[in-house]
């Protein structure tokens, strides 16, 4: 494949990710922020009962690859059967843009 070629398809790949972006915010409000909460703090009952994970901590971020995230949305937890396998009723772009959303829950500088 030629640099050109690569360019190009980095730029296709990269659109539709820009304008499902808000999809995955209805998507997230919709089905996983019972238990994760809106800015994936898990500050839910849900979350203090199952003790979920922050997902806006740096060490967070740091420690789990995007195919784990992936993984455990398309397959469910491992260690907790409330997180369920989302891969029947999410398409893997959906899947894909959990992902990339759950990366916009970067650690707030300021946070106390
Ligand atoms: C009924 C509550 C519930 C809902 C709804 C839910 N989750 Fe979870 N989720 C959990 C629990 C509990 C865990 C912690 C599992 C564990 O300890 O490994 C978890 C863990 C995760 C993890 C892995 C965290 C880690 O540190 O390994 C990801 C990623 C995740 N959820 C994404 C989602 C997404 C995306 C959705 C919506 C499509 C969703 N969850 C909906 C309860 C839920």
């Amino acid at each position: 494949m030629t640099t050109r070629w690569f360019l190009l398809s980095t730029l296709l790949l990269c659109a539709p990710a820009a304008s499902h972006a808000e999809d995955a915010a209805v998507l997230w409000d919709k089905s996983c922020k019972n238990c994760h909460g809106p800015d994936g703090r898990a500050q839910t009952r849900m979350g203090q009962k199952e003790s979920i994970p922050d997902m806006s901590r740096a060490a967070w971020q740091k420690a789990e690859s995007d195919a784990h995230l992936r993984d455990v949305i398309a397959n469910g937890s491992s260690h907790n059967p409330k997180m369920k396998a989302y891969k029947d009723r999410l398409s893997p772009e959906q899947m894909d843009a959990l992902v990339r959303y759950i990366r916009t829950f970067k650690p707030q500088e300021k946070a106390p």
